[in-house]
């Protein structure tokens, strides 16, 4: 085991203002309808804020079906289809929409882009929840595209009239690729560039590649089905320092620590910042450890609450 550690956390890191917004969203919603408050799907992709959440009284479902007449639900951060916005709607559920903002905004580029007659290609992960809501809110649907490979696979009606979107949490590097691959193949094709990738996710992304420049042993905290997370580790990985997605301080293991005197800290956007601290704790508990912050862009984003909870806190003074 190392003599002492060197700890640096990477900054920014953590919750984005998309995450904040949506907790509160159910926060409040917790405080001004009371429990029960319905979200479906995990509100962002932690336990740990799931948990805290369900202690308030919040229920997690994966179908409105399982959401009785009438109760309240939100959405969550990752957005929805638009067939569940209409199931809510023939079903006259209250609906407190906590989509981030940023993901909405690709909803309305691809809408946009339909709506010029172009077909739409979406460069995002199969299976993610942010994806199929944005395929389901774009009509006609979208071919979905990973890597560079899946390009040249793409069959469209019509090569001159396509455009495309990505997911907001993708590595900023491959989506460069897969870019640069579809611009070859349809030189006609429109698009945001990489700028749909969401500013949290790019922040972090430049931060942990900083971060891994200088340490032995990268750990993210971060959930297995959190996207961006996933990413941070991935930039370790490739720049060759053994990196962990941990969902927390209890699945640190101390041989990780062998050979190792300086240790990168990161979290994913969905990460409470209590989780690192804890985690800082545990790595006190492998060797005597000294912590630093590394500096980075400080960031300012915040989004507003729907109109329907600040309506809503105002009457209630
Ligand atoms: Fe939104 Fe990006 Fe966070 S899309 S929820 S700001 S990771």
């Amino acid at each position: 085991m190392p003599q002492a550690l060197r700890v640096i956390l990477a900054s920014p890191r953590g919750f984005c203002a998309g995450v904040e917004r949506a907790i509160e969203i159910v926060e409040r919603a917790l405080e001004i309808y009371g429990p029960p408050v319905y979200v479906r799907h995990e509100i962002v992709h932690n336990k740990h804020v799931v948990e805290t959440l369900r202690n308030k009284g919040a229920v997690f479902v994966e179908e409105l079906t399982e959401i009785p007449e009438g109760a309240m639900t939100v959405f969550s951060a990752h957005g929805v289809p638009q067939a569940v916005v209409k199931e809510a709607g023939r079903r006259a559920l209250p609906v407190i929409d906590a989509t981030c903002p940023l993901v909405s905004k690709v909803h309305r580029e691809g809408q946009n882009l339909v709506g010029k007659g172009r077909e739409v290609i979406m460069i995002g992960h199969e299976g993610h929840p942010e994806v199929e809501g944005t395929r389901g809110q774009i009509p006609g649907g979208v071919h979905l595209v990973s890597r560079v490979e899946d390009v040249e696979r793409l069959d469209v009606r019509d090569p001159t009239l396509v455009g495309y979107v990505t997911q907001t949490t993708l590595s900023v590097d491959d989506t460069r690729d897969v870019i640069e691959a579809l611009k070859k193949r349809f030189p006609g094709i429109k698009g945001p560039g990489a700028k749909d990738i969401c500013y949290a996710t790019q922040n972090r992304q430049m931060a942990v590649r900083r971060l891994a420049e200088q340490v032995d042993l990268l750990l993210v905290v971060g959930a297995r089905n959190s996207s961006n997370s996933n990413r941070l580790a991935e930039i370790g990985t490739t720049m060759g320092v053994p990196s962990f997605l941990i969902d927390d301080a209890s699945m640190v293991q101390d041989d990780w620590f062998r050979g190792v005197s300086v240790v990168g800290v990161t979290a994913g956007a969905s990460a409470p910042e209590r989780l690192v601290r804890d985690l800082v704790a545990r790595i006190g508990h492998v060797a005597p450890a000294q912590t630093e912050e590394l500096g980075g862009i400080e960031e300012h984003m915040q989004f507003k609450l729907p109109r329907v909870l600040t309506d809503a806190m105002r009457e209630r003074g």
